[in-house]
């Protein structure tokens, strides 16, 4: 299994995915400024990632946190808001800067070493149960894929979103171990292009059957009937199920209601924010526009071309057939539904 992050002493390593799929490249970073950085810059990205990646990074700062308790927690502040202001869609980041507070602030009456140590082991702890986590999504989702099944999906909601298995990617490579699936569509996710780069190079290292079109080539392979089902990750679920995703997912889901496609989201509970009550109310990240006006650093367009580049965009829940998750699929209403397994 591809490993995305790990540490190695003092630092924290990542896989910068912005390399992928020309080069498997490893940086150790040991200053947590650099790897707010590498959130910032894609070179680690998808939601619980994004929270795992965090994780490290907090229990990285505080490695080198000052010994005094106040100037210490003064550190800890500083650390954990560079992390929450890096991107501001996944919720699983808050997520798992909330799981880090608890330790710490468990920790007030524990020398510095104890602190730090129970931070690295919970920072591994996050990344080992996620995994755990998207094995059982893949569990569940499998249940809903038939033999032969044509599945199509945006982005990359798989190992390198992930600590290893996926989301969406998971379960995939569950129905794959089934000898399920027939075909992967994969839409090349403009601008960024996670899915020609990230998704495409993860199904061929498993040997799953893939297919890469243009984002605006999905209409036409549902019209002419290729498409069994979609199934995309979700970087927020608002408590009345509706999904921020990678641009784009919002137009597939209009698209497969229309061609009568079901179409799944997968997203572990920590995705799930109740606090919010639908998706008007989730922040969409707007990212850099030479995003847009280039592709592979060369301009395609005048530099100086007007762009709009939101990241992220919201699928409303009445176009969502379920949601997978860890603690099975949850079908709508989905706030009764939601509520019933994630709590407030
Ligand atoms: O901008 P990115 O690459 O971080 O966007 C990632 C996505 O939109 C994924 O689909 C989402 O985070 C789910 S990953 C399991």
């Amino acid at each position: 299994m591809i490993r995305t992050i790990y540490r190695e002493g003092g630092a924290v390593c990542i896989l910068d995915q912005n390399l992928l799929p020309s080069w498997l490249k490893y940086e150790c970073l040991s200053d947590y400024r650099e790897v707010v950085t590498a959130i910032k810059e894609l070179k680690v990205r998808g939601a619980p990632l994004i929270g795992v990646t965090a994780a490290y990074g907090v229990a990285l700062a505080m490695d080198v946190a000052p010994e005094d308790p106040d100037q210490r927690r003064d550190y800890f502040e500083d650390a954990t808001q560079s992390f929450a202001s890096s991107r501001p869609t996944a919720v699983n980041l808050f997520w798992a800067l909330d799981r880090m507070r608890q330790v710490f602030e468990a920790g007030s009456e524990l020398s510095a070493a104890e602190i730090k140590k129970r931070l690295w082991q919970e920072a591994e702890r996050i990344c080992t149960e996620d995994i755990e986590i998207n094995q059982a999504m893949g569990e569940h989702g499998r249940h809903l894929v038939s033999p032969g099944v044509r599945i199509l999906t945006i982005c990359n909601a798989g190992a390198l979103a992930t600590c290893g298995y996926g989301t969406a990617m998971g379960v995939i490579r569950s129905a794959h171990r089934l000898k399920l699936v027939d075909k992967v569509w994969v839409c090349e996710t403009r601008p960024v292009l996670q899915g020609a780069r990230l998704t495409i190079w993860e199904l061929q290292q498993d040997g799953i059957p893939e297919c890469l079109i243009t984002d605006s080539m999905a209409a036409a392979v549902m019209q002419q009937g290729h498409v069994d089902m979609v199934v995309t990750g979700a970087d927020r679920v608002a408590a009345n199920g509706d999904a921020a995703n990678k641009i784009g997912t919002y137009g597939l889901a209009v698209l497969a209601a229309y061609h009568h496609i079901p179409f799944y989201v997968a997203a572990p509970l920590s995705t799930v924010d109740m606090k919010i009550e639908s998706g008007k109310q989730i922040p969409i990240e707007e990212r850099d526009r030479d995003e847009v006006r280039q592709i592979g650093g060369t301009y395609i367009t005048l530099p100086e071309a007007n762009v709009y580049n939101p990241a992220f965009d919201v699928t409303p829940n009445q176009l969502i057939t379920g949601i997978i998750t860890e603690a099975g699929v949850i079908r709508p209403p989905y706030q009764e539904n939601l509520l019933k397994v994630r709590g407030v």
